[in-house]
């Protein structure tokens, strides 16, 4: 009828529901190892499933035709190639490769699709727990994120001064270990569970940094850290979004005890906005910690503010880094 309002068409509908298709791909075609096989080289779909020993060349065809429209590949009439992103993000040994990620989405997805059930049941629908199985292949393909935030960290505060950091939450260690490559004077201390700390161990000695950065197998709630000598940095790099609160509030108690007066301490990771609605990437990998963790979640600026207040350290400054994370950090008086 001519003036009635025209109903809105179903947008959020359809992106919600067309979203999960570039995410399919994407976590199949680095599953089966289709952008290392690409490096730079164009292949047709058979020449591709016959050097994978995939079964159906169809279907590859498929995914590759998929990935060629949500941007990850170019075809032409000789075959695919690795578009200019995949070349430098999906590539082993490529300038900005993202590592061996496909465990981290595969259990993220795994989790987000049934987070029904974690909330149902309060519990996670897919718990990460690192020291258990895949654990290791999990933080393995954190590792050249967190080297990346480790490089980013000493450029973004200047810790020239530094001479001893702590990698609290370490995982594999790899923020420490970029943080002493990049300053020759620093030397580091990284500190996880017992069952992670032999994972850090072993990536610290593939990096010929066993004489400076100091593996300790150690519980961040458990009390002040044990260090001999104060920290001038204490970074927490994906540690906070795995606890829940009370937990935070100790782990940041307990990691500024050991900065000595002057020295920083930085958090690094998934940060909400006050309401809870920004950065919108942030208010979706909310979904996947808590689908993973029994406590994790992204934390508000607030409740950030609240643990470094309580733990005697100045108000933290905020800065927004690119996609979910931000980096929260204060000096101590
Ligand atoms: C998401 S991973 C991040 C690892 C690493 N920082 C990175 O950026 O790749 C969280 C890490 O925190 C560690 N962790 C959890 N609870 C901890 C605790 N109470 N004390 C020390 N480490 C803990 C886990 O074992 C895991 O290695």
């Amino acid at each position: 009828v001519s003036g009635a309002p025209k109903p809105p068409p179903p947008l959020a509908l359809q992106k919600a529901v067309g979203g999960i298709y570039p995410a399919a791909a994407l976590l199949a075609g680095l599953e089966l190892g289709v952008f290392d096989a690409l490096g730079a080289r164009r292949l047709s779909a058979e020449a591709l499933a016959a050097e994978r020993g995939v079964a159906d060349a169809i279907r590859l065809a498929a995914l590759l035709d998929a990935l060629v429209v949500h941007g990850f590949l170019e075809r032409d009439a000789s075959g695919y190639a690795n578009g200019a992103e995949a070349r430098r993000y999906l590539v082993a040994g490529a300038p900005g490769f993202i590592g061996p990620i496909a465990p981290v989405y595969a259990q993220i997805f795994r989790g987000v699709l049934s987070f029904a059930d974690a909330v149902r049941t309060g519990r996670p629908s897919a718990e990460r727990d690192f020291a258990a199985e895949g654990g290791a292949a999990f933080l393995d393909g954190l590792h050249a994120t967190a080297v990346a935030a480790g490089r980013d960290l000493v450029r973004r505060l200047d810790l020239a001064e530094a001479r001893h950091l702590v990698d609290l939450g370490c995982g594999s260690a790899g923020l420490a270990i970029a943080a002493c490559e990049a300053l020759p004077a620093l030397a580091a201390t990284a500190i996880d569970l017992p069952g992670v700390a032999e994972l850090a161990q072993a990536r610290v000695a593939r990096a010929g940094l066993a004489s400076r950065i100091a593996v300790v197998a150690g519980d961040a709630l458990a009390g002040p850290l044990a260090l001999g000598r104060p920290a001038d940095v204490v970074a927490m790099r994906a540690l906070l979004q795995v606890l829940g609160p009370a937990e935070c509030r100790k782990a940041v108690t307990n990691a500024a005890a050991s900065l000595r007066s002057g020295g920083i301490l930085a958090v690094i990771g998934a940060v909400l906005d006050d309401d809870s609605l920004a950065p919108v990437e942030a208010v979706g990998f909310n979904i996947a910690l808590m689908s993973l963790f029994p406590a994790g979640r992204a934390h508000t600026m607030h409740a950030h503010a609240d643990w470094f207040a309580a733990a005697g350290l100045g108000s933290p400054e905020r800065v927004a880094l690119p996609g979910a994370n931000s980096l929260v950090w204060a000096r101590k008086p």
